[in-house]
């Protein structure tokens, strides 16, 4: 306990979307979107339907209904989604709490995207086959879903040490977080590990623990198949190149077949 907060943890739920302190700083220290950039650079043109995959705190979403795009974004966190909600002062985007699979509405959609590697949160075969099941549903004929998990080759997780801990990161007036990551297991294709976030006023330190899931290429390529969903690209990295052994990640461009 420090400074009058416990370390907040929820089983099965990241703390890390569930914690309001935490949610609050999500677009602080998620500044650096070089995947928005590349999914709006691959979107057909709008007005195309768009449903925004475990959305969190809604910044892609905005941004897509700024543009003319009409936007469904959906994610099972509920913080998360308030805070998206809250942000979006025009009642720009339709926000649903919940999975795919919860959608009641029968809307089918040009293009399913889920950025930021919200898929890595799918933790097994069961999560990931129910999401490209719905999703497979919610498209239209030639439909596309757009995904990326970071690849488990790069072993990106090596990073994810003390050493490498953020430099105080600026919330406004004087307030600043520092976020430190502390590897804890990689067993399988899970990786677990903590987020310590050092607040510099009376919130002191929250901490979070994770755990996501690096799948192969071959097995997502595998499942996605079995649900009607073809592989159309691959791309290793954010600069539109190849697939290659050591890329950091696997983008992936699926479509529902006819
Ligand atoms: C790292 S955040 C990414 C949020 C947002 N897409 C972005 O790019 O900033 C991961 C999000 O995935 C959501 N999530 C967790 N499990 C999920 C699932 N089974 N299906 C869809 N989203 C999920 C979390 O609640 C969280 O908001």
């Amino acid at each position: 306990m420090q400074n009058g907060r416990s370390t907040f943890k929820l089983s099965g739920m990241d703390a890390l979307y569930h914690n309001t302190d935490i949610v609050e700083v999500y677009d602080a220290i998620n500044t650096s979107r070089e995947d928005f950039d590349f999914y709006i650079g691959e979107l057909p043109i709008a007005p195309a339907t768009v449903l925004d995959v475990g959305c969190g705190t809604g910044t892609f979403a905005l941004d897509l209904a700024q543009r003319g795009y009409m936007v469904t974004a959906i994610d099972p966190a509920p913080q998360m989604v308030a805070r998206a909600a809250q942000k979006d002062t025009h009642g720009s985007v339709e926000w649903v709490t919940g999975l795919v699979s919860d959608l009641v509405s029968n809307s089918k959609f040009d293009v399913a995207i889920m950025t930021g590697h919200a898929f890595q949160c799918l933790l097994d075969d069961t999560q990931v086959f129910t999401l490209f099941n719905a999703v497979e549903k919610r498209l239209r004929i030639g439909g596309a879903f757009w995904l990326e998990t970071r690849n488990p080759a790069a072993k990106s997780w090596l990073r994810w040490t003390p050493e490498h801990a953020t430099r105080p990161i600026a919330l406004g007036g004087d307030r600043s977080v520092q976020v430190v990551h502390e590897l804890l297991e990689v067993k399988d294709d899970l990786v677990t590990f903590k987020e310590r976030y050092s607040f510099n006023d009376q919130l002191g330190t929250l901490t979070s623990q994770s755990t996501l899931r690096f799948m192969e290429f071959d097995e997502l390529k595998c499942i996605a198949t079995k649900y009607g969903l073809k592989l159309l690209e691959v791309f290793g990295n954010w600069q539109r190149e190849p697939l290659v052994a050591d890329s950091p990640e696997i983008i992936i461009r699926l479509m529902k077949d006819a």
